[in-house]
């Protein structure tokens, strides 16, 4: 591992345990081999999430009949809004009474909360701020774009509107402290949501201008030359265009255009969520995350919502905001495995709070576990229907968490997502190999014959030298050892079970056609299930 990633790990494992420690013990991120995990109630916690849709957690009476159908997938975690407009409708008049309840019913359905601050920013956008802010644009100032037309999204540069949403956000975080620091039923916070520029680059209000000809901070030239080795590669090839200079304005350090604009943006749109941040956090400690929606292709800043916390720009977000704990995406794009490889640079732990809620959502949740030992998954608008996908996916999850939680960060885990366009992969687990395909690669199942193929996930954990649980859907694999390739990998035995605190459960002993008379495992993509594996080898 490179120094630096373990000085990273090593202040997030610090920080962690500060904050567990002044916060009485409140949920809390710590380390464990080489990977950043979640622990709720004194245990490694994994998010099996859904995120509620946007106006859904505003009345107790639409949430009633939802709350089974959460239960029913298995989720053990509800992502909710708070609305800044809801929270403080008179300015410095706070009514939690709402919020209280929907805290109450999610503890009555024994479920726990990630709560969403819609605050200053909501998809780029200011429309959750309280009617008294957007009416009164002379204290609380617009970002104005390159035409010099006002928007509906509140300026960065504007300290009023930094200092309000602040006092909103502590009050909240003071309210949470006072009534669930006993129960934790929220478990992490998201400050704002989606943060980004439309529909210029850069903001052109005149505090914004003002900004632009200043000097770059001190303080991120000062991380950017200390990190510099580590820089994500396209934002450290932008700097060594220009010099790798370390003093002078925006475009004298960075050159001229659209993307000094977006790094501009991003420090700025990073040091206010910073500020709000620390002051919650100061609060009430508990974890704290920022997510960004995904660039569409062949979009340049200005045309998606820039200066996020993308991957370009995580180098701008990680010297701004030292008090956020990890950066999420938000999946309504493909390509999940690319966006989350970026996501997973400089030891950035892995949470994905949005995904489209589709029919590849229970093999995405289990890749994201296995391969990245993500801390959670979360399908959006969750509320709209039960999933049989991430029912099964949520299953296998719920009844595997203890063995993920003493696996994470020993290199015995891993996870596969395999479609119509990856048919087939291999992962690597102690001495053996595995290659996986797609189960439709055998041409056995219906589904085979579909023009546009079903996603296959499965998480792989290593319990013993020869011993593996396969959890999952669609898929089949096959073995060898990847040390001694003399020798050939047999099924010794293969169960097909469940996991009953924490004890296993035989369901059927698997051999005959069910392996291919010893020739692979396989999981067909009508179900989800467990298998215990045992491996052998002859000569
Ligand atoms: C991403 C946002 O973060 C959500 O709040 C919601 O607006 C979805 N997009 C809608 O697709």
């Amino acid at each position: 591992m490179h120094p630096t990633t373990k000085i990273i790990i090593l202040s997030i494992l610090v920080l962690s345990f500060q904050y567990a420690y002044s916060q009485g013990n409140c949920p809390y991120l710590a380390v464990q081999g080489n990977k950043q995990h979640l622990v709720v109630d004194g245990k490694p916690f994994i998010v099996r999430g859904g995120e509620l849709g946007n106006s859904s957690f505003t009345s107790v009476e639409y949430m009633k009949p939802h709350w089974a159908t959460l239960k029913e997938m298995h989720l053990n975690t509800v992502l909710a809004p708070v609305y800044w407009e809801l929270i403080e409708p008179k300015k410095g008049q706070f009514e939690f009474g709402l919020l209280d309840e929907l805290i109450q019913e999610a503890r009555n359905n024994d479920l726990k909360l990630i709560l969403l601050w819609f605050g200053s920013w909501k998809n780029s956008m200011s429309s959750h701020v309280p009617a008294w802010i957007k009416t009164d644009q002379s204290i609380y100032p617009r970002a104005v774009d390159e035409r010099g037309n006002s928007q509906e999204i509140l300026t960065p540069f504007s300290q009023e509107n930094l200092e309000a949403d602040k006092r909103a956000f502590v009050a909240l975080m003071n309210h949470l402290k006072e009534i669930d620091s006993k129960d934790q039923t929220v478990i992490m916070v998201q400050p704002e949501n989606e943060i980004g520029m439309l529909p210029s680059a850069r903001d052109y209000h005149d505090f914004a201008n003002a900004a632009f000809s200043e000097e770059v901070p001190v303080e991120l030239l000062t991380y950017l030359q200390a990190n510099r080795e580590d820089l994500v590669p396209e934002f450290k090839a932008l700097w060594k265009r220009n010099g790798y200079k370390t003093e002078g304005n925006w475009e004298e350090v960075f050159g001229a255009g659209y993307q000094t604009d977006e790094l501009f943006m991003a420090w700025h749109f990073a040091q206010y969520t910073e500020e709000i941040t620390k002051a919650g956090k100061e609060a009430y400690g508990l974890p704290m995350f920022v997510n960004a929606a995904l660039i569409r292709p062949g979009k340049i800043p200005g045309e998606y919502p820039s200066a996020g916390p993308l991957p370009h720009l995580m180098d701008i977000w990680r010297a701004g905001t030292p008090s956020i704990d990890f950066f999420s995406p938000d999946f309504y794009n493909p390509d999940f495995e690319y966006w989350n490889d970026l996501y997973t640079r400089q030891a950035n732990t892995l949470f994905v709070p949005e995904h489209a809620f589709d029919g590849t959502v229970g093999a995405k949740a289990l890749f994201t576990i296995g391969h990245y030992e993500g801390i959670g998954f979360s399908p959006f608008s969750i509320e709209n229907g039960v999933s049989n996908q991430l029912k099964g996916a949520y299953s296998v999850l719920e009844q595997l968490e203890p063995l993920i939680g003493q696996k994470i960060g020993q290199n015995a885990l891993e996870g596969v997502l395999l479609d119509g366009s990856k048919v087939m992969t291999t992962v690597v687990l102690g001495d053996y190999e595995f290659s996986f395909k797609n189960s439709y690669t055998l041409g056995w199942e219906a589904g085979a014959s579909k023009e546009v193929w079903d996603s296959g996930g499965a998480l792989i954990l290593q319990v013993g030298p020869k011993e593996f649980y396969i959890a999952g859907s669609g898929v089949v694999a096959t073995f060898k050892n990847w040390k001694n390739r003399s020798k050939t990998v047999g099924i010794l035995k293969c169960e097909e079970g469940r996991l009953e605190n924490g004890q296993w459960q035989i369901i059927r002993h698997l051999n005959g056609d069910q392996t291919h008379q010893g020739r692979h495992v396989r999981i067909s993509h009508d179900q989800y299930s467990i298998l215990r594996v045992q491996l052998y080898e002859y000569d």
